[in-house]
């Protein structure tokens, strides 16, 4: 058998499904009746939104609502944070209070861990866009509940998280919920033309090979303040932990990743990879790497790299290229600029995107869209097996050993708690001297 076969016979996406279902854990229960999308188009004009994390994201994907339709109000906030909320509700009212599409009175404005589950029962639809592990419980709540999302990446950052995601996921489907994720390459103009070039019309040939970068000199960190406990800080500066974030490569690295999975159709079936922490090594940083190299094996024998790096004066690209028999397609550059070339250094397709629409706008209009007109929108298979993509990817950085996809669904490795109250301990701490346990290579055991 050749190694494309063996690969092949490793994972089938049948299998990936059995065993997926079967390992699935969470404690989903059944709440109200369908809500299909149409339910909207014949009744009440107004469609009202909840936002679940009221940070940048939350904050913008809350105006794209509003932007996207006319009908859309925004009733109720949640977040850990009374000032996080409070910014969030103040960069909105400037926009839209006077027109009374911010409509969010004191008592709907619910801060603490438990927060979500009272915004949600609000909303007809919701918004979610905290910290990544906290993701499959929010999700898993407002599919009891029936609601429609938009829902940011990654959907989690254990595989058990992404078990449970997609157990809700099973039951979202049954009840015709709309969810649109926030990989918003697949909502972009430049990805979908170059899609259809690739692979449907097939300019490149058979993708054999791969590189997705997302290296670049770091985002936020955000300090301790005196009045926060051990696990309010954390969650504040979320970005830094594990099991709050996933690392850099669930992340950010998770959109270039995902370009492959989608123009193949396939999920790896191996990963192998390093990293580390060089140049981000104080104890505001955390936990997590500040570079990893992955190499990803996929069933049909296309090899992609991936890199993600946060270190200052280094090479920055956030971008892709996928190697095909006859060319190759590179998107880089702030507007993913994508040009298609053969191997002739001929230029086949050449698209700036400058003039394209917001993607991040684009998501929420077709949202809206689908819920008006009966449409139907489930991003949410890609979204999980893409975020396992990158967790496997951790898994072979903070480990060194090879990871098989199988091994890495199944993976028992829980670093998100089940459930996040303020009296939860925080699955790290730090040592005395106030810095956090770090993966070593060879040493720690794939998580
Ligand atoms: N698609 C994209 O390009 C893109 C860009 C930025 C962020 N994101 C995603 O959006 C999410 C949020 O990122 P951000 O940049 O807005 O971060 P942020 O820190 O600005 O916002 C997160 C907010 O969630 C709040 N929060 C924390 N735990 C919570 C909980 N349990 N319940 C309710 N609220 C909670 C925080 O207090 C904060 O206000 C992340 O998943 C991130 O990956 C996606």
């Amino acid at each position: 058998m050749d190694v494309k076969s063996v690969i092949k016979e490793s994972i089938t996406r049948r299998d990936f499904v059995k065993r997926s279902t079967m390992a699935a854990g969470g404690g989903l229960l059944m709440g109200s009746l369908p809500i299909g999308a149409s339910a909207y188009a014949a009744g009440s004009d107004t469609l009202k939104v909840a936002v679940v994390g009221c940070g940048g994201r939350g904050t913008g994907a809350a105006n794209q609502a509003l932007n996207a339709d006319p009908g859309v109000k925004i009733v109720a906030l949640a977040d850990v944070f009374r000032d996080r909320l409070d910014q969030c509700y103040n960069s909105l009212a400037q926009r839209h209070l006077e027109s009374g599409r911010l409509d969010v009175p004191e008592e709907h404005k619910f801060v603490g861990f438990d927060s979500y589950k009272k915004a949600i029962p609000l909303a007809d639809v919701v918004i979610l866009t905290a910290p990544p592990g906290f993701r499959p419980a929010h999700f898993e709540e407002c599919v009891n509940q029936g609601k429609d999302m938009f829902c940011e990446k990654p959907i989690a950052t254990d595989a058990p998280g992404v078990r449970r995601y997609m157990k809700a996921a099973e039951i979202a489907r049954e009840k015709k919920l709309n969810v649109v994720l926030g990989l918003q390459r697949r909502y972009q103009t430049n990805y979908r033309e170059g899609f259809k070039r690739v692979a449907e019309e097939g300019l490149i040939g058979e993708i054999i090979a791969g590189q997705a970068y997302w290296n670049d000199g770091g985002v936020w960190v955000r300090q301790r303040e005196n009045w926060m406990s051990e696990l309010e800080y954390q969650v504040h500066n979320w970005f830094y932990f594990t099991w709050l974030a996933g690392d850099q490569i669930l992340e950010q690295n998770i959109h270039n990743i995902d370009i492959f999975n989608w123009f193949t159709g396939e999920y790896p079936a191996t990963a192998q990879g390093m990293g580390g922490r060089e140049v981000r090594t104080g104890k505001e940083y955390g936990q997590i790497f500040d570079h990893n190299a992955i190499e990803y094996t996929y069933p049909s024998g296309l090899v992609l790299s991936a890199q993600c790096r946060h270190q200052r004066n280094t090479w920055s690209n956030v971008g892709e290229t996928l190697r095909g028999t006859k060319g190759t397609l590179t998107y880089a550059g702030f507007n993913n600029n994508a040009v298609i070339r053969d191997y002739n250094g001929n230029v086949l397709y050449d698209h700036d995107g400058l003039n394209d629409p917001n993607p991040y706008q684009q998501e929420h209009d077709e949202l809206f869209k689908a819920i008006r007109t009966g449409g139907y929108i489930d991003d949410t298979d890609y979204g999980a097996k893409t975020t396992m993509t990158a967790i496997m990817g951790r898994m072979a950085s903070y480990s060194g050993q090879m990871i098989q996809w199988d091994d890495a669904i199944n993976s028992d490795a829980q670093l998100m708690p089940y459930d996040v109250t303020a009296e939860t301990a925080p699955p790290v701490l730090p040592d005395e001297n106030g810095f956090y346990p770090v993966p070593v290579p060879g040493v720690s055991e794939p998580h």
